[in-house]
C-alpha cells in the first residue's frame, strides 16, 4: 500500500459529534530510534501493547465553526497541546478531507500520573486516531474496509508519533518493513502472527519503576534527530533490521533465555547510541542502574525470568512471565527494586492479547 491509499474522499456530510475512545502504551523489544522524511522508521520495530497505562479521549465536532482545536487534560486546558493537535489535523488533511472544516474540543485523561515520565504520545495518538477514524466513518461512506482492520488507524497515528501506530493492535506488533514478517509495512503497524508466538510470550507481565518523574532529558524529536549524522547509526539501524531473524526463531520456539539477552542489548544499545552522539546524552539515573544491575544478581542467583527494558529515559520496564514464579518475582520488585524509585513508584501492567 501507498500513502495514496489512505487518501479520503471528497464526498462527505458533516454533523455534531461526540465520539470517545482509549488506547493502550505499548513497549518495544527490538526499538524505533531512527526516522527519514514523513516519519518513516529508519528500522522495523516490534513492540508489546500494554493494558492498564492507557489514554482515553474524548473528542466532540462542531462542524459550523472555524476550524480550531481546545484541548483539556484531565480537565485542565493545555493551550501548547491544542497547537500542536491543530498543526497535526492540517498536515493528515489529504487523507481527511472533512478535518479542517469545524473546530473541536478535545478532553483526554492518562490513567498513568502526568509526571511519570511514562510517554503518553504512543497512548494519546493511538485514541486520537480511534476517534478520527470514528468521525470519518459517520461523515464518509467509502472507507468502511479500511476502518474495519484499524489499518488507517495505525496510518494516521503514526503520523502523530512514530510509536503510536503500534498501540492500534494487542499482542506483539510490528512496525517497519522487514521480509521476516509478512505484510509489514513502513507506513503502519500489523499484528505479529499468534500462530508464531508460543505461549510463553503471551502472558507477560511488565512493571514499570518510576524511578525519575518528570520532563525526560532527551525529547524523541531530539533523539531521532541524533540518530540522522551519528557515526553509528547505519550499524545501529542494519543490527536492528537483523535482530527479526533470531526474534521470529525466539517467538515461535519459546527460547525465554536467548529472549531476554535480545530485549536488554536493545535497550542497552538505544541508551549507548545516545551516550555516543554529539552533544551526548546520558538518559539513566544512579537508580536505573542500580536497578539493573540488582536485576542481573537477582536472575544469577535464582535463574528466575526477570528481565528489563528503557525506553528514551530513566523509568525500568520490568518484564516477567505471569507464571507459577511470579509471585516470588513480584515480591523481589516490592521489597529490593521499590527503594530506587522516587515515592515508591510502580505502574503495575500486563501484556495485552
Ligand atoms: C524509545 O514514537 O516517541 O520509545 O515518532 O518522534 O513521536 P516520534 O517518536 P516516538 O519514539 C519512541 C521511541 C522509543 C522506542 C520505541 O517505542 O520503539
Amino acid at each position: 500500500m501507498t500513502n495514496k491509499d489512505f487518501f479520503g474522499s471528497e464526498n462527505f456530510q458533516l454533523s455534531t459529534q461526540k465520539v470517545e475512545n482509549s488506547c493502550p502504551s505499548n513497549i518495544a523489544l527490538i526499538k524505533y530510534w531512527g526516522k527519514y522524511e514523513n516519519q518513516i522508521p529508519a528500522n522495523p520495530s516490534i513492540s508489546y501493547t500494554l493494558n492498564a497505562c492507557r489514554t482515553l479521549t474524548e473528542m466532540q465536532f462542531f462542524p459550523d465553526q472555524e476550524f480550531s482545536v481546545s484541548t483539556f487534560l484531565a480537565g485542565k486546558e493545555e493551550k501548547n497541546f491544542a497547537s500542536k493537535i491543530e498543526k497535526y489535523f492540517k498536515s493528515i488533511e489529504i487523507y481527511l478531507p472533512w478535518i479542517l472544516k469545524g473546530s473541536y474540543k478535545i478532553s483526554t485523561v492518562n490513567t498513568f500520573p502526568h509526571s511519570s515520565g511514562i510517554a503518553s504520545s504512543a497512548s494519546g495518538f493511538g485514541a486520537l486516531a480511534k476517534c478520527l477514524m470514528d468521525l470519518d466513518l459517520l461523515f464518509s461512506s467509502d472507507n468502511r474496509q479500511l476502518t474495519t482492520n484499524n489499518q488507517k488507524a495505525s496510518f494516521l497515528a503514526r503520523l502523530g508519533s512514530g510509536s503510536a501506530c503500534r498501540s492500534l493492535y494487542n499482542g506483539l506488533v510490528v512496525w517497519g518493513e522487514t521480509p521476516v514478517v509478512e505484510g509489514s509495512s513502513d507506513l503502519y503497524a500489523v499484528k505479529y502472527p499468534d500462530k508464531e508466538i508460543h505461549p510463553i510470550f503471551k502472558n507477560f507481565k511488565d512493571w514499570v519503576l518510576l524511578i525519575h518523574e518528570g520532563e525526560k532529558s532527551v525529547s524523541s524529536t531530539v533523539g531521532h534527530g541524533l540518530m540522522k549524522n551519528h557515526p553509528y547509526s547505519e550499524q545501529r539501524f542494519q543490527e536492528a533490521k537483523d535482530q527479526f531473524v533470531p526474534m521470529k526463531d525466539i517467538l515461535k520456539n519459546g527460547y525465554l533465555e536467548k529472549f531476554i539477552t535480545l530485549v536488554e542489548h536493545e535497550a542497552l544499545t538505544l541508551h549507548a547510541m545516545m551516550m555516543m552522539s554529539e552533544p551526548a546524552f546520558i538518559l539513566m539515573k544512579t537508580g536505573t542502574l542500580e536497578v539493573i544491575n540488582k536485576i542481573w544478581a537477582f536472575r544469577k542467583e535464582t535463574n528466575l525470568s526477570l528481565f528489563f527494558t528503557l525506553d528514551a529515559g530513566a523509568n525500568v520496564h520490568l518484564l516477567f512471565p505471569n507464571d507459577n514464579d511470579c509471585a516470588k518475582i513480584e515480591n523481589f520488585i516490592m521489597t529490593e527494586l521499590l527503594p530506587f524509585t522516587k515515592k515508591g513508584g510502580v505502574m503495575q501492567d500486563e501484556m495485552r492479547f
